[in-house]
Parts: structure tokens; C-alpha cells; sequence
């Protein structure tokens, strides 16, 4: 037979997901990628709040929700759940899903304790199905491209990590001293990964709740500075990443937008990386980042503290409805414009369970060490002294 008619390729396989947790980061992160990513198809909202999962049905065209999460179990269909709740309910929606044979994406902090960080790493090990957690950043162009550098060049030996932004505005909610579990845990992951090692010492300073400083030592030798603010404003660049390579170098990722190097004569100056994409923000914000590179988000961040000190001293015209759109949040927040990696890493838990590649991301046992640093941290800030840790499994 010679037939030049070219074949019929079979639609390639999505995997069918469901989202528990339709809050903040469901709406700006998950229900937007888990819409669009071409490995994927969302199936299922489902949250306790009945009103929040029927708007998430309604504004991303979800086939079905519920508020009722053993309605995801029992469904054969759904192979992958993404569990976006909070930390208190994020390990036991985990072990069920798990016990119910799905797949699951898990947000970070996976828990508030290493104690129940362990028992998902148990259930992983009962149940064999792959569990990742959302510590995204491991897939953020930007700082994949600065360990593939890195990795050239003998590895890191020193590296400084700012992480701030306005907590006492939105996190007051959580008693203080606890930003280290929720919001530096993704930077301790970030380092173990970029250094390719555990942690064996860390020291906190803390001049008061939630802004603080961080030393850690890497078995790699690799010595480490975070520096954790929650009392800053919106207008402060959120991430800064600098680090010294093994061979004369360095390295800086800015906002996930830039990443700068130093003494590497074998690699541009200056890489840029476009922002994350979102319904509501295809273009403008991404074409400048490409273009203008932090420059850009800086001046996203400026706009917005700006534009709020208009409002608050009464001085924005109430028709203006660009900048009201702008306020109301219905432009998403700079944060999930830069690509901090979220979509990229559910395409890879996707890729993993049609069996196109093996797993890559950070796992329940990351999870564990992340968790183990952060309590670490906090017996080092009441202690004083520096907390030695032991590798444990
Ligand atoms: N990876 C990131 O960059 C990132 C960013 C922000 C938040 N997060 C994490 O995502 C998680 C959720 O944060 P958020 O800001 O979206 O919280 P949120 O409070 O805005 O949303 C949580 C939603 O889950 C629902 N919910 C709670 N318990 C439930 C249950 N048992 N069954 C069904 N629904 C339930 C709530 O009704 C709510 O709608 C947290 O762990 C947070 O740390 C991660």
C-alpha cells in the first residue's frame, strides 16, 4: 500500500484533574494553568464554600463541582487532584487522595510541622502514586537557567536570598514568627535544589516577628544568608537571588524576570524571561519584562503602591476604571505575573503520569526537609544559638 494521505494522529492523551481549594491561589495560579495546560484537562472544582467552586466552574467552563471532596474519590475518571486548601487540610486531603489511587499536586507548606510532613511520605510509600509539591520556583525559567550555569561552574559557594513583601498587611491573620513555615520554606527548598544538598546547620537573628535573617550551612560547603522580610511595602522587589559560583563568577536572578552574570565569558550578560501568561494579562506585561527585563516589574510594583496612596488620600477619580481594575485585583498582582514556575510544574507532574518523562519536582520528602529547616530556624530564634541538623528520612 502506498498511501500518501497523511494519518490520522490520535489526539494525545490529557490527564483528567481535578482542583480542591477554590481561594487566592486557585484563582491566580491553578485554575488559569490547569485550563490551559495542553497535558491537562480539569474535570472537577470542588471546595466547602459552595459559592467559590461554582465561580470557578463558571469563570474557567469546569465540566463539574462539588462541595463535597470523597465526590473527587469516588470519581474513576480523575487521576490527578490539586490540593490548594491550607496547610491544615492539605496532609489529610493528600492521604485520602492518595488511599484513593490519584495522583496528587499538594501546595506548600505541605504542613505547619515536620510530624505531619512525614505522613505523606508514609502514604507515598503505601499507596506508589506521585506526589509533588508546589514549590514551583525549582521551575522558574530563570533559576533553571542559573543552575544549569552553576552546575558549570563547580557549583555554589555563597548565596544571599531576599524574600519580602508587605505580611503585616496581608498575613496578620497568622500568629507572628510563622512567615518562616509559610513563605521562606520555598526558599529553603530553592537552595537545597540549587546546591544540591541538605542543610547542616542554620542560625536566626530576628530583630522583630516575621523580619528576620537566616544563616545556613550546605553539606556541599555551600554557606547561605536569607534575609526574610514582612514589613516592607509593595513596591520593593520581592526576590533577589545572588549567587558566588565555585570558579570566579556570580550569579543574580531579579524578580524571576532577569537573570545577570558575572565573570561567566561563555554566557550572555543578561538573560531575560518573559512573564507568566494569565486570561486576564496575555501580553503587555509579558513584552515588557522580555523587553525591559526588572525595570518592567519594578515599575508594575511602583504603579500599584503609588496608585494606592492616590486612593487612600482620596485623590483617584472614581471613573477612572483602568486604574480601578488595576486596584481591585482584577489585573492579577505583579507576584503571579513574573514566572515563579507553577505552570510549568503541574505540566510536569502531568508529563510524569502519561509516562513522558520521570519526576523532577520537589517530592513529600522535600517537604520534609523544608519543614525541618523551618523548625530549625525557629528553635535557633529562641535559643539563640546556632541549630545543628540531623539528615533524617
Ligand atoms: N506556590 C505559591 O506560590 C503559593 C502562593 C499562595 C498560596 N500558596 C499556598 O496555597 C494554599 C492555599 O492558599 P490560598 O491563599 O489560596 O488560601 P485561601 O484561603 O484563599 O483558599 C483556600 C480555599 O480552600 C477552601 N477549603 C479549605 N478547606 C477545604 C476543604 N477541606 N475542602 C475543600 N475546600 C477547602 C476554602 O474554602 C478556600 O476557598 C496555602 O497552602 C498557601 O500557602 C502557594
Amino acid at each position: 500500500m502506498n498511501d500518501s494521505t497523511p494519518a490520522a494522529t490520535a489526539p494525545a492523551r490529557k490527564v483528567t484533574a481535578a482542583l480542591v481549594g477554590c481561594g487566592g491561589i486557585a484563582r491566580s495560579q491553578h485554575l488559569p494553568n490547569l485550563t490551559r495546560a495542553p497535558n491537562i484537562r480539569l474535570q472537577a472544582v470542588c471546595d466547602v464554600q459552595a459559592a467559590a467552586a461554582q465561580s470557578a466552574q463558571a469563570d474557567y467552563g469546569v465540566p463539574q463541582m462539588t462541595t463535597r471532596f470523597e465526590d473527587l474519590l469516588q470519581d474513576p475518571a480523575i487521576e490527578l487532584i490539586v490540593v490548594a486548601t491550607r496547610e491544615d487540610f492539605q496532609v489529610p486531603l493528600t492521604c485520602q487522595a492518595l488511599e484513593a489511587g490519584k495522583h496528587v499536586y499538594v501546595e506548600k507548606p505541605l504542613a505547619d510541622t515536620p510530624e505531619s510532613c512525614r505522613r505523606v511520605v508514609e502514604a507515598q510509600a503505601r499507596h506508589r502514586k506521585l506526589v509533588q509539591v508546589g514549590f514551583n520556583r525549582r521551575f522558574a525559567p530563570a533559576c533553571r537557567a542559573a543552575r544549569r550555569i552553576l552546575l558549570k561552574r563547580g557549583g555554589a559557594t555563597n548565596i544571599y536570598f531576599r524574600i519580602s513583601d508587605e505580611y503585616w498587611n496581608w498575613g496578620r491573620a497568622n500568629p507572628p514568627g510563622v512567615r518562616v513555615i509559610h513563605e521562606v520554606c520555598h526558599v529553603f527548598d530553592l537552595l537545597r535544589w540549587i546546591t544540591g544538598s541538605e542543610a547542616v546547620s542554620v542560625y536566626c537573628a530576628s530583630a522583630r516577628a516575621d523580619d528576620e535573617i537566616y544563616t545556613l550551612k550546605f553539606a556541599s560547603g555551600c554557606v547561605a544568608t536569607i534575609m526574610n522580610s514582612g514589613e516592607v511595602t509593595c513596591d520593593l522587589p520581592k526576590e533577589r537571588l545572588e549567587i558566588v559560583t565555585r570558579e570566579p563568577g556570580a550569579l543574580i536572578v531579579e524578580e524571576y524576570t532577569e537573570l545577570r552574570t558575572y565573570g561567566c565569558k561563555d554566557e550572555p550578560a543578561v538573560f531575560r524571561f518573559a512573564g507568566h501568561t494569565h486570561p486576564e494579562s496575555e501580553f503587555t506585561h509579558k513584552l515588557l519584562f522580555e523587553k525591559l527585563g526588572t525595570g518592567a516589574v519594578d515599575a508594575f510594583r511602583r504603579m500599584r503602591w503609588e496608585l494606592r496612596n492616590q486612593q487612600e488620600a482620596g485623590l483617584l477619580d472614581g471613573n477612572d476604571a483602568e486604574l480601578r481594575k488595576f486596584m481591585e485585583r482584577s489585573f492579577p498582582h505583579v507576584n503571579y505575573l513574573v514566572d515563579k514556575g507553577w505552570r510549568a510544574a503541574v505540566e510536569h507532574l502531568a508529563d510524569c503520569i502519561l509516562g513522558r518523562t520521570t519526576f523532577d519536582g520537589a517530592g513529600p520528602q522535600d517537604a520534609l526537609a523544608a519543614s525541618q529547616l523551618a523548625a530549625a530556624a525557629i528553635r535557633s530564634r529562641e535559643s539563640g544559638e546556632v541549630v545543628r541538623l540531623k539528615q533524617t528520612t
